[in-house]
Order: C-alpha cells, then sequence, then structure tokens
C-alpha cells in the first residue's frame, strides 16, 4: 500500500474509537490535516488537537523545523507531511481518510518591503497552496467533510468610520485582493461536496505575533497611541481564534464566511492605553508611524489604518469568545507570564 511521505514517528497510534463524519461529539477522535501547522496561529491549534487526543497531520515545507516545534517526546502521535505546496505530487494522497482540513498557510505580510514580486509571493503562497489542497480533497477517495480556509479582515479594506460584518463588500487595496483570490481559491472544494468555512481573521493577540512586535517600540516610546490613535483595532484573542475553528470543524451546519474577530473592537488609542495598564507603562507618548514601519515593513497598514469589523455570523451561530474584552485578552496574556526573556508585568 501506499505510503504517503510522512514521518511516522509515533511507537502506537490513537485508534479512532468512531471515525464518524461530522459532528464530532466530545468522545469521537478526528483526524485534522493542517497547512500552515507550524506558524503563530497553527502551532496553537495542533497543541490543543493533540491535548484532546485528536489525530493531527502537520503539513509543512520543512519537517525538520516542524519536528523543533513538536518534539517527539511532548508529540508522539502528531504525523508531519513533508509538502511542496505550489505542487501537485504525492503528499496530496495524506488527505485522504481525513475528515478536517485546515488551511492557514501563507508567507508573512509584515516581514519585508512589499516589492513587486513580494506581494507575488503574498498572493501564491495562500492562492496556489489553497488550490492543491482543494486540488487533494477533490482526489481523495475518502474526503474530509469540511474545509476551514483563512482569510483576513484586510478583505474589507481600511475605513476609519464604517462597521464591516461578513455581508459587507470587499475594500479596493493590496490586502483585499489578497484575500479576494486567496478565498475564491477555496470556493471549488463546494463542488465536491465538502462544507466549506472561509474565517476572516483579525489581529491575533497571543504570545507571539504582531503584538511582540508592537511592545519594543511602545516601551520606547513610552507607550502613547500608535498612529492617530483613532484607526479601528479588530483583534482576536489566538485562544478564541483556536476555538473557533474547532467549532467550525465541528459544527456541521457552519458553512461560508466568518469573521474571526472579537465583538467589541477598540480603537487604537484605547488598545494602546489598555496595553500601557497592563504593562505598566504610562500612555502618553505617540510612537511614530515610522518606528511601526520599520518593524512590519508595508505590514504596517494594518496596525495603522485599520477597519472596525463586527463577527456578526459567528455570534449568531453560537460562537462563545472566552476573551470578549481587550482588557481581557491583555490581561490574559502578560499577568504573571513571561513574555519572551522579560516578565513584562514587572
Ligand atoms: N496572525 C495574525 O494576526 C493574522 C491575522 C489575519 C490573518 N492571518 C492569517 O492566518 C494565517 C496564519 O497566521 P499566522 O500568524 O499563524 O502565520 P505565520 O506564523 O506566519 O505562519 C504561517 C505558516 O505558513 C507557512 N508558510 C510561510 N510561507 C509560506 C509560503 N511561501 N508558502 C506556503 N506556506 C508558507 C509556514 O509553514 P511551513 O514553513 O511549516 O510550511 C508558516 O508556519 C496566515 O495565512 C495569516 O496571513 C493571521
Amino acid at each position: 500500500m501506499w505510503r504517503p511521505e510522512t514521518c511516522r514517528r509515533q511507537a502506537q497510534r490513537i485508534i479512532p474509537l468512531c471515525r464518524n463524519r461530522a459532528p464530532w461529539g466530545v468522545c469521537q477522535v478526528m483526524k485534522v490535516a493542517i497547512t500552515g501547522a507550524t506558524g503563530f496561529v497553527g502551532s496553537r491549534l495542533v497543541e490543543r488537537l493533540h491535548s484532546e487526543g485528536q489525530e493531527v497531520l502537520v503539513f509543512t515545507r520543512h519537517p525538520q523545523k516542524a519536528k523543533r516545534i513538536f518534539p517527539f517526546s511532548a508529540y508522539p502521535n502528531l504525523d508531519i507531511v513533508a509538502y511542496q505546496p505550489k505542487q501537485s505530487g504525492a503528499w496530496q494522497q495524506a488527505i485522504d481518510g481525513c475528515d478536517g482540513v485546515v488551511n492557514l498557510a501563507g508567507t508573512g505580510i509584515a516581514e519585508q518591503r512589499w516589492s513587486q514580486s513580494r506581494k507575488q509571493e503574498i498572493i501564491d503562497s495562500r492562492k496556489i497552496t489553497t488550490e492543491k489542497l482543494v486540488e487533494a480533497i477533490a482526489k481523495a477517495n475518502s474526503k474530509p467533510s469540511v474545509l476551514v480556509s483563512g482569510s483576513a479582515i484586510g478583505y474589507y479594506g481600511t475605513h476609519h468610520t464604517a462597521t464591516f460584518d461578513e455581508t459587507s463588500s470587499s475594500g479596493d487595496d493590496f490586502l483585499a485582493e489578497v484575500c479576494r483570490v486567496w478565498e475564491s481559491a477555496a470556493q471549488p472544494v463546494k463542488d465536491v461536496g465538502v462544507r466549506l468555512v472561509i474565517l476572516r481573521i483579525g489581529i491575533v493577540l497571543g504570545m507571539g505575533g504582531t503584538i511582540s512586535k508592537m511592545i519594543t517600540p511602545f516601551k520606547l516610546f513610552a507607550g502613547g497611541p500608535i498612529g492617530s490613535g483613532k484607526q479601528w483595532f479588530s483583534w482576536v484573542h489566538l485562544d478564541d481564534l483556536v476555538g473557533l475553528i474547532l467549532y467550525s470543524l465541528r459544527q456541521a451546519e457552519m458553512q461560508g464566511v466568518f469573521n474571526a474577530t472579537a465583538p467589541n473592537p477598540v480603537q487604537m488609542g484605547e488598545f494602546c492605553q489598555d496595553l500601557g495598564a497592563t504593562l505598566n507603562r504610562p500612555s502618553w507618548l505617540p510612537v511614530p508611524d515610522f518606528a511601526i514601519e520599520i518593524l512590519l515593513g508595508d505590514g504596517a497598514v494594518v496596525v495603522l489604518s485599520g477597519q472596525k469589523v463586527l463577527p456578526k455570523q459567528t455570534q449568531a451561530f453560537g460562537f462563545e469568545y472566552q476573551y470578549p474584552t481587550v482588557k481581557s485578552a491583555l490581561k490574559n496574556i502578560f499577568t504573571s507570564r513571561t513574555f519572551g526573556d522579560e516578565n513584562i508585568s514587572n
């Protein structure tokens, strides 16, 4: 029998108790394939699924990196699948028999200047990866019942006063185009009978990610507002995002687009005040745009010009947030925890 290019490291596997199709009950084990699993969001998702005893397939371009992130000692039941996301190939066969697929792969938007070639990579790393994943699902004899595919609130463009929900139309800037292309690439999975959930993700707050880049200038400049302070900051706590991904996998009636943002977006000024209070920094000297641009490159647009996004559909489908307010999220992230090498609360 053909074996996918996986690194099966475990001595024993968890035997699925009942490999049913969704919805999965508490006692049911599901087999979930994840692209972008080694990233900020993906690695937390893997941790959560693994702690629940689910079967997880980590799709990665860098298996050695994945082995470091998910060491055998802590993740004995994990399968690592080496893949070339822009090419069809043997890796696609590993999708066969999975119950759900989560698609989070994409090159960072806040790592470099957006040259023409960089812009193309930002698009292609999402568009082509998603197309190849959908192709793999279509080819599978035993198809997953659901694809949860990433997108971002950049879909709506930026605006100082408008409020966006899942029914709002798309913006006309580069990030809006990236999201449209990314979402379109996932749509054909519906033609092969697979439920599609698209999550438009807000700025994810957790240990790492954007917030870790914002901390340094925030502390250097006495923790004042970033940019004008009036721009909207639609955020989500990492654990709520992971909770929503799990919810999307399990709720058989969920399909379509859902905003993965907390129900209480804030303006940047308020966010910085709460961040300052949590970090014990005064909040008065504005952080200049250039400091943020140095750290986030052209991706600084996501914090310098935001958008107010509400998770209308997400709440209508009954998802309950553990961290609905920015205060509760920041308190959870920073209080009594080490952030990098430094205890932020001190
Ligand atoms: N974090 C946020 O605030 C936020 C907000 C909105 C949307 N999102 C979106 O949500 C997804 C997950 O976010 P994240 O913060 O976890 O991202 P991340 O930490 O940058 O991780 C993304 C993962 O994608 C894979 N990847 C990187 N470059 C790639 C390329 N050129 N082609 C294919 N795969 C590539 C990598 O996995 P391997 O190296 O293992 O292949 C990486 O671990 C991303 O697509 C991001 O755009 C994130």
